[in-house]
């Protein structure tokens, strides 16, 4: 069976595997009466709450899928006061902002600037009538305790683009396989200790107490997308391969800066042209490491940028050993409209508020400031990562920041002209722009009964 070793009817669905819906709602609530929560989460919510065991068989599916994590002001005001061994989550994600993540704290949402945020609600299913009649369901439950500070609805795009982000390239391709749960990797999928994702279980080296076993945590974060502005760099700036055509020039650029091409086609394996059937096929979408007999990993980038998202956020064989320690299982989805015609005729992002659009990005962890945090900072937001290169690689062209807190400072990447790759492409604006986020616990089912419900 595929629960060799891991407890999955006790650890929350989104963890291991997503919820993998069309539709997904992430409700922010603040707590305003802590015994009348605890009484009504153990009583009501947590026959709602879906576990890992519940996602894999289709016909065991609930309609909406429910999970619920917290904060670290949601402990404090629910009185559970042991420390769960992260710094990064008890201090939150706002602390993290200037030194380590680099966002334009004025770009943050209000709620997550604030202080107001103890917990949130992940309301995943095929329709938005499905969702609004869970959280009505839930608001119903916890009536009295909670109230509302913030909620984002995540989409899947339309048709096509569904399973793509709004830049328009397929996501959700490569997360690692965690031992005892998934039994055949795919071709090129890391297998990695649970102990990374899971707090008290093999590979987690931190003391905890014991109830948060089969916890993780969970980095949100709102990214908002500048597709626009994103589509016009990539025409200015199109590469200049002569058997390419000027369309195809651009494409190729994108995707080297993603190290994907739009179909998820990896780059590493089909550098000048796309390759759909390559990109859909599991066995070989995911399993290139860089490396390649006649060339060298440490100086090659015909194949794929050293800056390129995918190689900042996931070396693979370009770090000796490979890493086992920096590792994240990401579960978003996109949210916002579609581009409307007035924004691609004007090469800008309309600043109307309800035509905002990215990615509500969920990571979990064991270890924040090993996961999401270090991915952001010791990787993508820093030009020298990966060392010892000819020239600077640059800061991650997709969702670095110069680490200044200052928003669109030119990012300078080099490698991303297969011909020149000493050649830099200076980038002018930032394309993701971090509206900000929190950090949350989410708790083994048992937990929520035996140490959050009274
Ligand atoms: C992979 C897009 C933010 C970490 C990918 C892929 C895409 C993508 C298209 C390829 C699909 C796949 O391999 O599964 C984006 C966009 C972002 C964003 C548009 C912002 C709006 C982030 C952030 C992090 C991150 C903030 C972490 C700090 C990763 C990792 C991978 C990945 C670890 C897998 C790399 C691999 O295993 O090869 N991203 N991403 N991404 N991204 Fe992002």
């Amino acid at each position: 069976s595929a629960d060799a070793g891991l407890n999955l009817t006790d650890i929350q669905g989104d963890i291991l595997i997503g919820m993998k819906k069309n539709k997904e709602l992430f409700f922010f609530f603040n707590i305003v009466n802590s015994t009348l929560f605890r009484t009504q989460l153990g009583s009501g919510i947590l026959p709602l709450i879906t576990p890992t065991s519940q996602l894999l068989a289709v016909d065991t599916q609930p309609t909406t899928a429910v999970n619920i994590a917290f904060s670290q002001r949601g402990l404090d005001t629910l009185g559970i006061t042991d420390d769960l061994g992260d710094t990064s989550f008890s201090n939150g994600q706002l602390d993290n902002v200037a030194s380590i993540l680099g966002d334009e704290t004025s770009n943050w949402e209000s709620a997550f600037a604030g202080t107001s945020i103890h917990g949130v609600f992940l309301l995943a299913s095929d329709t938005l009538d499905n969702v609004n009649a869970t959280l009505l369901q839930v608001q119903n439950i916890l009536e009295g305790s909670i109230t509302e500070v913030y909620s984002l609805q995540g989409e899947a795009r339309p048709g096509d683009q569904q399973g793509h982000e709004h830049f328009g390239f397929m996501d959700g391709i490569s997360n690692p396989a965690v031992t005892g749960f998934a039994l055949s990797p795919l071709p090129g999928q890391q297998v990695l200790d649970p102990g990374l994702f899971l707090l008290g279980e093999t590979g987690d080296t931190v003391t905890r107490p014991a109830w948060a076993k089969d916890g993780s945590f969970l980095a949100f974060r709102q990214l908002q997308q500048r597709v626009p502005e994103f589509n016009k760099f990539l025409v200015d700036n199109a590469l200049s391969n002569p058997n390419l055509t000027a369309d195809q020039n651009a494409e190729l650029l994108g995707a080297r800066m993603m190290g994907r091409w739009k179909s998820g086609a990896p780059v590493d394996l089909a550098p000048t042209v796309d390759d759909p059937v390559l990109a859909a096929d599991p066995q070989r979408n995911n399993n290139f490491n860089y490396s390649h007999p006649g060339f060298d990993i440490t100086t090659d980038q015909t194949h794929c940028p050293f800056s390129a998202h995918l190689r900042k956020t996931n070396p693979r064989a370009g770090l000796t050993p490979e890493n086992t320690a920096n590792h994240i299982i990401r579960a978003g989805i996109p949210y916002g409209p579609e581009v409307t015609d007035a924004e691609s005729a004007s090469n800008t992002s309309s600043t109307d508020p309800s035509l905002e659009r990215g990615l509500a990005f969920v990571a979990y962890q064991s270890d924040i400031s090993n996961g999401f945090a270090f991915l952001q900072q010791i990787w993508a937001n820093n030009a020298k990562f990966p060392g010892g290169k000819a020239s600077e690689p640059g800061v991650d062209p997709i969702i670095g920041t110069d680490g200044s807190g200052i928003a669109d400072v030119a990012r300078t990447p080099s490698g991303l002209d297969p011909d020149d790759p000493t050649r830099i492409i200076t980038i002018e604006q930032d394309f993701v722009v971090s509206r900000g986020g929190e950090y949350f616990f989410s708790p083994s089912l048992s937990a929520i009964q035996n140490t959050f419900a009274l």
